[in-house]
């Protein structure tokens, strides 16, 4: 960032990235810090080291880890850029070398040949591995510790496809399933809770389409495809990559766990945009779905690249009858919510809590003011409004025990404090989200917007 950064929505404000990386021990704590919180809150997000031009993307910057470290009621916050290729390469050069999908994916000559892989969406813990993931690229290895590292992760020199950066691990079997649809071809992966691939099936898909997130249950997979539709090709001729076809409508390919192309289920609704799913669950012969959902997009109203388009998503329920091949959609509440999570030793399971940043002031278009708890058995909900320049992200949830019930626990989020340009790490009682803050951890600097974490306990 050497230069002034240009002009561009997703480089002010709560996005503008931060140059630098910093460790800050016994950081300022209003209130106390539950005693049960021994672990690290790790969160990605992008934070481009150089820009390329005025035509930036949020999706395109470097990936930045923010980490905070509790220990017997203290902390400690560490930053670090993901080492990729690409940052490497640019540090190096101290310029930006890639142009990104509104530059038509130009490129410096001298890195035509590397990845160009962020890693800036998502960070998870899995057989002792911590992994930085961008849907278009390889998982890439970090060190716990020291949030160093750069190798892209092979599972043991297997895996050399992209792989979504949303991928499900199932709280029993301590299985990670995902899929590699950046590509010419649809994977679908299962590994076990060691590390090893153990299923893996091509699927061909109704079309390609941006799918960021999916769901599963105890026994089935449902992978949402949105008619944003995405081709390589476009690109090369100079259009964007992205393109709204609502005429395609959404279809939902809902297939056995362990299942083959053959087995797979398709159903089709009305075409909507949704990216993160909350969870999924059986009953009986029905699957129900829920996701936060954009499903009252004028035909030609949204360009997936633009800026300057305000959305509002909806807590969404679908419900698809296996037998029947019916579905069912509903939409749960009316307020702007995204974000969502779960106390995921539920996940794919009969869930009751979910938790999700939401927008009940009017006056925040595409930023959050709230943390919002639904009870998804009653459709009631809890609201923590953070007050008017104060912007929650992602809230984690994290449990209060190995074996305490489902939702009691703890939420921690990020806030911006915009009145100070600096961030807070808040920690509310997942169960009272309305009170006070149980503490607040004050930070001199203010965390990029960004887009998505994890808890990993102390060992
Ligand atoms: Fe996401």
């Amino acid at each position: 960032m050497s230069k002034p950064l240009p002009k561009n929505s997703f480089l002010q404000g709560v996005w503008e990235p931060i140059s630098l990386e910093c460790d800050i021990n016994d950081p300022i704590v209003i209130g106390k810090i539950p005693e049960e919180l021994n672990g690290t809150f790790f969160r990605n997000g992008p934070n481009p080291q150089y820009v390329y031009s005025d035509k930036y993307h949020m999706f395109e910057g470097d990936g930045m880890i923010h980490a905070i470290i509790f220990s017997n009621g203290h902390v400690h916050y560490k930053n670090r850029w993901i080492r990729t290729e690409r940052f490497l390469a640019e540090r190096k050069a101290r310029k930006s070398l890639f142009g990104g999908m509104r530059d038509n994916g130009a490129c410096d000559d001298s890195v035509k040949h590397l990845a160009r892989n962020t890693a800036n969406t998502n960070v998870i813990w899995h057989h002792n591995k911590l992994l930085a993931l961008n849907e278009g690229s390889q998982p890439v290895e970090i060190t716990k510790d020291t949030l160093m590292g750069c190798n892209p992760y092979t599972f043991n020199e297997v895996f050399n496809r992209s792989m979504m950066a949303h991928p499900k691990i199932d709280p029993v079997t301590g299985e990670l399933i995902f899929y590699s649809y950046f590509g010419p071809d649809f994977n679908y992966f299962i590994v076990n809770k060691n590390g090893k691939i153990t299923h893996q099936e091509k699927i061909t898909m109704p079309f390609k389409c941006m799918m960021h997130d999916f769901a599963i249950t105890e026994h089935f997979n449902i992978f949402p495809l949105f008619p944003l539709t995405w081709d390589f090709q476009r690109m090369i001729r100079g259009e964007p990559m992205f393109k709204w076809e609502p005429n395609l409508n959404t279809r939902f390919a809902i297939m056995p766990r362990y299942g083959k192309e053959s087995d797979v289920i398709l159903f089709e609704d009305q075409a909507a945009l949704g990216f993160h799913v909350v969870n999924a669950r059986e009953e009986k012969d029905k699957i129900i779905l829920e996701m936060v959902v954009i499903d009252d997009i004028a035909s030609d109203a949204i360009a997936f690249a633009d800026d300057d388009v305000t959305y509002v998503n909806y807590f969404t329920r679908w419900i698809f009858d296996l037998k029947k091949r019916t579905i069912t959609k509903e939409r749960l509440d009316d307020i702007n919510v995204e974000f969502p999570r779960i106390d995921e030793r539920f996940t794919g399971r009969n869930n009751r809590h979910a938790f999700m940043n939401g927008t009940i002031s009017k006056s925040v278009p595409n930023l959050f003011d709230s943390i919002i708890h639904y009870d998804v058995t009653t459709n009631k909900k809890q609201v923590h409004y953070f007050g008017e320049g104060s912007y929650p992200l992602e809230p984690i949830f994290v449990p209060r025990s190995v074996n305490a019930e489902e939702g009691d626990g703890f939420l921690l989020s990020y806030v911006y404090r915009e009145a100070f340009n600096r961030s807070d790490l808040v920690i509310l009682d997942a169960k009272q989200i309305d009170a006070e803050p149980l503490a607040i951890v004050q930070l001199p600097h203010r965390i990029p917007f960004g887009f998505h974490g994890c808890w990993v306990n102390k060992e």
